[in-house]
């Protein structure tokens, strides 16, 4: 996949930003020494940790340099590291370990969930949020589109979507033996968007990055032409031209 793009992905920033918060508030510690934000993006889910917990060392992870470099700008006493967090583990004074809309993009990411659980030491907190959006219009929309394209002949066709999550009572099955409390829980955001096309400039930073960044310049418009044209129909306009975009997510807050 292509590198992110920090600009396209911060257009909506105050609604991506609804769920760390509301994740963050069901973080039940007031004095954590280190706290780490896996997948810290531009840094808009970091400043959250910081502004929470002044007096931790707060350190964002990312493997993407131009998501790291739009963080370091935001934050310049904050350390950024580029790492893969598949393999990355927290040392022993961690005691936060903060994922917002990250592992999403993790492959096999249970077993990572709990080999970092399990790393933490004993009233430290997991704590994840993940887009349970992939039964969404949006999502079905672009699968559909993405399996039917006529892909060019030189093209490295990406998965046409994202492994899908799995139940609260297996995420409870999964984590709870190696933790002694856990809490669970989905919330469905009703984003208010100007039109259809916002919803378009939505996953264009999200979503739909892998297909777009398999296709040149000339593919990506058409591409992008033709799921404006399928978005369009599935989310209506409301009555002042407004367009609701229905976003379900799962949230996970574990202590060790
Ligand atoms: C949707 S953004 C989330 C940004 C921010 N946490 C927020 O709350 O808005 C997902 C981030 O995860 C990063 N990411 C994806 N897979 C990763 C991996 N295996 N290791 C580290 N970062 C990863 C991407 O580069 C991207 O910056």
């Amino acid at each position: 996949m292509e590198d992110w793009n920090a600009r396209q992905y911060l257009k909506f920033e105050d609604e991506r930003t609804r769920p760390p918060r509301d994740l963050l508030a069901q973080v039940p510690l007031e004095r954590p020494r280190r706290v780490v934000d896996l997948g810290c993006g531009p840094g808009n889910s970091t400043e959250l940790l910081l502004a929470r917990f002044p007096h931790a060392e707060v350190i964002g992870l990312d493997s993407s340099p131009n998501m790291l470099r739009q963080a370091r700008e935001r934050l310049a006493a904050c350390t950024f590291i580029e790492v893969d967090i598949t393999s990355w583990a927290p040392d022993a004074e961690t005691d936060v370990l903060f994922a917002n809309a990250v592992f999403q993009w993790v492959p096999d990411h249970p077993a990572v969930l709990r080999r970092l659980l399990e790393a933490l030491p004993g009233g430290g907190v997991l704590a994840v949020q993940m887009p349970d959006n992939t039964g969404e219009p949006a999502h079905v929309l672009q699968r559909e589109l993405a399996e039917s394209w006529r892909w060019p002949s030189d093209a490295v066709v990406p998965p046409a979507g994202r492994d899908e999550l799995l139940s609260p009572e297996a995420y409870y099955d999964l984590l709870k033996p190696v933790c002694s409390h856990i809490d669970i829980w989905h919330s469905v955001y009703n984003h208010v968007m100007a039109d259809a096309r916002s919803i378009v400039e939505w996953f264009k930073g999200s979503a739909l990055q892998p297909v777009l960044s398999a296709l040149d310049a000339a593919g990506r418009e058409k591409f992008l032409a033709a799921y404006t044209e399928k978005i369009s129909g599935a989310y209506r306009p409301r009555f002042d031209g407004k367009v609701l975009l229905r976003f379900p997510r799962l949230f996970i807050v574990a202590v060790r």
